[in-house]
């Protein structure tokens, strides 16, 4: 019998509970899964991609037919070299079809073989996107229900360093300031 195996692209910055809930929707109907972080060297990502492996790696440990594994280049280059035979990828509203059409069409012209195959993430998850969790975790909202718990603790871990170091820099500029008065007055004094 065939086995079907898929992968499934993305960025994962960070992964969230929509990303976790397609994985075991994808884990249902294919033989093997391959989350496929994007290394991408244009974008200033929020997580490394080692970071971002490791919070996958730990988020699906309990699924035995999925691995997780980092690409760069064409996903359809990468999944001739893996040996797959489908994309999977997530739509979530209307406002996702029209890109990810194109990307599935695109992704057909160069290798028509390739299926790209859409799961629709639960319903409670159809608002989430990595952008936003960063966005509401940035600004200091509840991100608990968004993302698994290990992603937040990293999330928090990440965003209070950016804080620290935010408010030494506020400090540094403050001390270099009042140094700077401080020898303006002494020179107009003498
Ligand atoms: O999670 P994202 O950011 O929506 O994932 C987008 C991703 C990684 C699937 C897409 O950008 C991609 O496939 N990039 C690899 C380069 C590539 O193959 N480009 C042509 C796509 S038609």
């Amino acid at each position: 019998m065939k086995r079907i195996k898929a992968i499934y692209p993305g960025s994962f910055d960070p992964p969230t509970n929509g990303h976790l809930d397609l994985i075991e929707r994808g884990s249902k109907i294919f033989d093997e899964l391959i989350v496929a972080i994007l290394r991408n060297p244009e974008k200033a990502p929020l997580f490394s991609v080692a970071d971002r492996r490791n919070m996958l790696e730990a988020m699906t440990r309990g699924f035995e037919n999925v691995s997780v594994d980092t690409f760069d280049g064409l996903t359809v280059d990468y999944a001739l070299k893996v040996e797959a035979q489908a994309i999977l990828r997530g739509i979530r509203a209307i406002s996702d079809y029209e890109y990810e059409l194109q990307m599935a069409l695109m992704n057909r012209k160069l290798h028509p073989e390739l299926e790209t195959v859409f799961m629709m993430p639960a319903e409670k998850y159809s608002y989430l996107s990595s952008r936003l969790v960063r966005e509401v975790a940035q600004l200091g909202g509840a991100i608990d229900c968004l993302v698994p718990e290990l992603v937040a603790q990293k999330l928090r871990e990440k965003i209070d360093v950016a804080h620290k170091f935010e408010n030494r820099e506020r400090a540094a500029s403050k001390t270099s300031a009042a140094e700077k008065s401080r020898v303006t007055k002494k020179r107009s004094k003498s």
